[in-house]
């Protein structure tokens, strides 16, 4: 029998070194958690071109890692024309990155398009680009994508009757 299609998922920032690895590994382990491997792929790209094969910025690595989550092997990537054929949701961590987004994206495709934090229960939009911020900005960015991430996880479950 063919395995049914898993539902691919591609979280969008600017560098792909700093939030969206974070949220590709924090996805990843909480899929592991829930046994939902193969039922989820989750994936993460930048839509600049500086960091490209670069691992995630240690700042994001360090504070990953003090919440128990390993990003340090993730490698950065940008967007590419087949990505929006290829993904179910193009996620991305900000307005600038969703506007960036929509200006690449094939008009057939934009309904793929939505901010993370849309999923999240703060009420804020936008993960806060903390590359140029002191260290802290890195913990609220975490607050941020963890919340986000169990409330996505949540609702695709629900909506793609997945588990
Ligand atoms: P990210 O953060 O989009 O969360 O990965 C950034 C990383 C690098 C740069 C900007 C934002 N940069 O200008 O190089």
């Amino acid at each position: 029998m063919l395995a049914e299609k898993s539902l691919k998922i591609l979280i969008v920032c600017l560098g792909n070194i700093c939030r969206s690895p974070t949220a590709h590994g924090v996805l990843s382990k909480m899929i592991i958690s829930k046994n939902l491997e193969g039922a989820i792929e989750i994936d993460s790209a930048g839509t600049g071109s500086w960091h490209l094969g670069q691992n995630p910025d240690f700042r994001s690595t360090r504070a990953a890692s003090s919440r128990g989550y390993d990003i340090s092997k993730l490698t950065a990537r940008q967007i590419t024309d087949t990505d929006f054929s290829e993904f179910d949701y193009l996620l991305a961590m900000d307005k600038s990155n969703l506007s960036d987004l929509n200006k690449l994206c094939p008009e057939r495709y934009k309904h793929k398009l939505e901010l993370f934090l849309r999923f999240g229960s703060t009420g804020e939009l936008s993960v806060p680009d903390p590359y140029y911020d002191e260290s802290s900005g890195f913990e609220v960015v975490f607050d941020l994508i963890e919340d986000a991430c169990e409330k996505f996880l949540e609702y695709v479950i629900e909506k793609h009757k997945l588990g």
